[in-house]
């Protein structure tokens, strides 16, 4: 047996276990200076992103026990540094192995009763998909949908709400298929205006950490996540984060969560106890993803740029990007600048180019960006991803380089027609 290892990977009794004679080859990589990943294409698609080194170094941590003392604290962690990214006190948070849409299964399952109603704010194709868990579950689901661009008027909301009683509104943060940004602020003040105890969650799998959130300030119920995108680490981690309200009404509900391994029945115990540095068993946490997620999160909340820097920064790349495809001649797909996402960009295709003379250009230049999604344009238009490290360290020209490629591109295309 060959086995590659680091001299930083091999602690304690490991480290004394080797033998010259052992088969182990010891790779003299002793700390994440010497890791570099490999040369790839430059991934600037909406999720998965690009991730840094460290973090990946961190996902390469040798296996532990998921119920060891060394592993405790970092999911205990995690926990925290959640509560710093959403700007919360006191919220629940609940990191679970799946993916974003885990988070809507979570709130399906754990905050409506079947037979309950449910209002789903649709600004794209992720509206649908949530209505459609949601159902699933047994809601009474409606939709209010906004027209492709644009997100649901603070006065169409206000109307349902006068005329029914919800249990639960939701709404997606940034729709990643049309790049809308709604005004999670307004939405939470329009519902505690007209129908205060209706529960307020909001899909941030494409905002959180990209896009400025603060969970008690704007007193939003819940924030799903996941942890491809702005929080920079590969996929895997369904990340949630449930206020008091939320976890009232879950504790208050008649009936029992209409799911086993989504039930917060079964996790809140295991939160709590990670949380206060026991151990705990429910079903196994993704170990090594969470050490990858501790790297990304510490980066994220505990060393520079802060994180209303990090903001900044992902709005000056997205100003960036976007002021250079108008200067290209590409329109957004958000019909104003308003609504528009700070951490990815939609574009439609100009007059007599589609996705054929865009998107494999771009990969030939190194470039991988993403199509269409929504359903009512999918081969209309494309989309640019520039969160966490593409937006944030700019010594990697991330930005410089996607504008350059744009710009061959088109230029490309133009020439060839
Ligand atoms: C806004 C939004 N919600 C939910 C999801 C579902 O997340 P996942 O694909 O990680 O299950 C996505 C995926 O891109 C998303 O962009």
């Amino acid at each position: 047996m060959s086995l590659l290892l680091s001299v930083s990977q091999l602690r304690g009794p490991l480290l004394s276990q080797l033998r010259p004679s052992s088969s182990i080859i010891v790779r003299k990589m002793s700390s994440i200076e010497q890791f570099k990943q490999s040369p790839h294409k430059l991934l600037v698609i909406p999720g998965p992103i690009e991730v840094s080194d460290e973090v990946l170094f961190a996902n390469a941590h040798p296996s532990v026990s998921h119920v060891s003392p060394d592993f405790i604290p970092v999911l205990g962690d995690c926990i925290r540094m959640m509560r710093t990214v959403v700007d919360t006190a006191e919220g629940q948070p609940f990191l679970i192995a799946g993916s974003g849409t885990l988070g809507w299964d979570q709130i399906a399952a754990n905050l409506v009763e079947p037979g309950e109603n449910a209002l789903v704010l649709h600004s794209g194709y992720f509206g649908d998909s949530f209505a459609e868990c949601l159902e699933t579950y047994g809601a009474n689901v409606d939709q209010l949908k906004a027209e492709i661009g644009s997100a649901v008027s603070q006065e169409a909301i206000a109307e349902a709400l006068n005329k029914k009683k919800y249990k639960l509104l939701t709404f997606t943060h940034v729709d990643t298929s049309t790049a809308v940004l709604s005004d999670a602020k307004s939405i939470v003040e329009t519902v505690r205006r007209i129908s205060p105890d209706t529960l307020v969650a909001l899909d941030g799998v494409c905002s959180v950490a990209s896009e400025e959130i603060h969970m008690d300030q704007w007193d939003v119920d819940v924030i799903i996540s996941a942890s491809q995108k702005g929080l920079g680490t590969p996929p895997g981690l369904s990340i949630l984060v449930a206020s008091k309200r939320a976890m009232q009404a879950f504790s208050s509900r008649k009936s029992r969560p209409t799911s086993y391994y989504g039930s917060w029945k079964k996790w809140l115990p295991i939160m709590k106890a990670y949380e206060s540095g026991k151990p705990a068993y429910f079903a196994t946490p993704p170990v090594n993803l969470i050490y990858a997620f501790h790297a990304s999160l510490s980066k994220i909340t505990k060393s520079a740029p802060s994180l209303s820097n990090r903001y900044e920064l992902h709005r000056e790349a997205s100003r960036r990007i976007k002021t250079a495809a108008k200067e290209l001649g590409l329109n957004q797909l958000p019909l104003d600048s308003a609504f528009a996402a700070n951490g990815m960009t939609a574009l439609w295709y100009p007059d007599g180019l589609g996705a054929g003379d865009i998107i494999p250009r771009l990969l030939k230049k190194g470039i991988v960006v993403a199509g269409g999604l929504h359903v009512d344009a999918k081969d209309k238009y494309f989309r640019i991803g520039h969160m966490g490290i593409t937006a944030v360290e700019k010594s990697r020209d991330d930005v410089d380089t996607v504008i350059k490629a744009l710009e061959e591109t088109l230029a490309e295309a133009a020439a060839e027609k």
